[in-house]
């Protein structure tokens, strides 16, 4: 049986990795890992020299699990020094391919040439007008950027030895876990710090892929301004849940409510596999606390409580001395932290979502999809409360939270971490998923 790599996705805020096997009937997960990066924005009171190797240092952790060091393997860039574009053009001769694939690269490369990268992938031979037509896809990387990703991995403890980039590997990850039927349409959307990696599948075909700018960073500095937070207080909100009522916040700087977000050491941290010191968190935070906010939120509370409780801004009932029963009070609470969080996510994602808009028109209009006709969230990002409802609203389409380890075969792994853990962490894993699906 084919030997897999294992896949390495470093991103701005965390790596993540993944080793998978083959099982007979799809994939099994061998081992997972998961380290922050330490970011000067969120961590003020580190040293230059710590911000700097802070890359390196949460490779090395993940490098300790023994599923993971020396091994071969799969790593990915994304960003604007990587331009990827599909192509299609009548059959020509075999020898000829090269150099028009080349040709079009040169369409698209937004540095110069001498300094890039190319690969090419054809696909299957395709008819259109009765006529063979030839499709592909071919990516220009920049030199420095895989150079820089080389450098530092095999400084971490790896052998990286396959070069990929963000959204092939979430598309790889999503076909060869949930496929996508025949003549169905998926926009898949994987939203971490920086950057959002948008893939069109269609049929099982990659129709477009691109990275935008935006991301996480963005509802961070939204809660900064809109709560009057600084960036690192703001981070810790978000990841939090975001919602306080504004009294508290007026009252006593934040209120914060319970978890322990300031040595960034959390539940799970020391599990085999996860290099301990600042791993991520995924617990649910305070459940039934006043920060947590249900994520299958009711549209009907949101759509009759949010005129009324929004900092008093167009209250409809006008009901100053209303005295509210305790389940009304609950409703009113939870319609109030939906509207809130609804708030950052319009004020940071407005113009994500203009951009996939356009997208999604472009492709419609010119005929390339018909519709499109589901939308899968993953990264860290779409851990925000109620995104998904977001992203269904301003898009139309019908949106949920992705997990590409909901078709694993986690048995081999589940029981060393707490319950839950894996179904919190997958939607972050979508791309080094991908990447561990590559053969040797
Ligand atoms: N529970 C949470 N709620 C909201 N946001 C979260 C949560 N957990 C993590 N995030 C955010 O997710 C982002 C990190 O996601 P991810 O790991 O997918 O990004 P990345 O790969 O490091 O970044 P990029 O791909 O942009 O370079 C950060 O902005 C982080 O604040
Ligand atoms: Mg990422």
């Amino acid at each position: 049986m084919a030997t897999l790599a294992v896949g390495i996705d470093v991103g701005t805020s965390s790596v993540k990795a993944v080793a998978l096997k083959r099982t007979g009937s799809g994939y099994a997960l061998k081992s997972v890992g998961q380290a922050d990066i330490r970011r000067a924005e969120y961590h003020p009171e580190e040293s230059p020299q710590s911000l700097a190797e802070a890359p390196l240092r949460a490779l090395e952790r993940i490098s300790q699990d023994s599923a993971f060091s020396r091994k071969p393997c799969a790593f990915s860039v994304s960003g604007p020094r990587v331009a990827p574009r599909l192509f299609k053009f009548p059959s020509i001769p075999k020898g000829e391919v090269e150099q028009a694939i080349r040709f079009e690269a040169e369409q698209i490369i937004p540095f110069d040439l001498a300094q890039a990268a190319l690969d090419f992938v054809l696909f299957d031979e395709g008819m259109e007008e009765g006529k063979p037509v030839i499709e592909g896809l071919v990516v220009a990387v920049h030199k420095e950027e895989v150079d820089k990703q080389y450098v530092l991995l095999k400084s971490g403890g790896f052998d990286p030895v396959v070069l990929d980039i963000d959204t092939l590997a979430l598309s790889n990850s999503f076909l060869e876990t949930e496929g996508v039927a025949e003549r169905e349409t998926v926009a898949l959307i994987n939203i971490g710090a920086r950057f959002t990696n948008l893939a069109i599948l269609h049929g099982g075909r990659r129709v477009f892929v691109r990275d935008i700018a935006s991301g996480g960073d963005m509802l961070s500095r939204a809660i900064s301004e809109i709560y009057g937070l600084d960036l690192p207080q703001a981070e810790k909100r978000k990841r939090e849940a975001v919602y306080t009522p504004l009294d508290e916040l007026e009252g006593g700087g934040g209120g914060d409510a319970g978890a322990d977000m300031g040595d960034g050491t959390q539940a799970g941290g020391d599990t085999e596999g996860f290099g301990g010191g600042e791993t991520e968190s995924f617990q649910p935070v305070d459940e039934g606390g006043e920060e947590y906010v249900l994520l299958d939120s009711d549209e009907t509370a949101f759509n009759t409580g949010s005129d009324t409780m929004t900092d008093g801004a167009g209250s409809t009932g006008g009901d100053e001395g209303f005295a509210a029963s305790g389940e009304t009070q609950n409703a009113m609470n939870a319609a109030q932290r939906i509207s809130a969080n609804r708030a950052v996510l319009v004020d940071a994602l407005g113009d994500l979502i203009s951009e996939i808009q356009d997208t999604f028109k472009y492709y419609i209009n010119r005929r390339i999809v018909p519709r499109i006709d589901k939308v899968r969230l993953c990264g860290g990002t779409a851990k925000f409360p109620d995104i998904d409802e977001f992203f269904a609203s301003q898009l139309g389409v019908p949106t949920q939270l992705w997990n590409p380890f909901a078709r694993l075969d986690v048995s081999g792994v589940s029981g060393k971490f707490p319950p839950n853990f894996l179904d919190e962490l997958g939607p972050l894993m979508a791309i080094a998923t991908g990447l561990a699906m590559r053969q040797l």
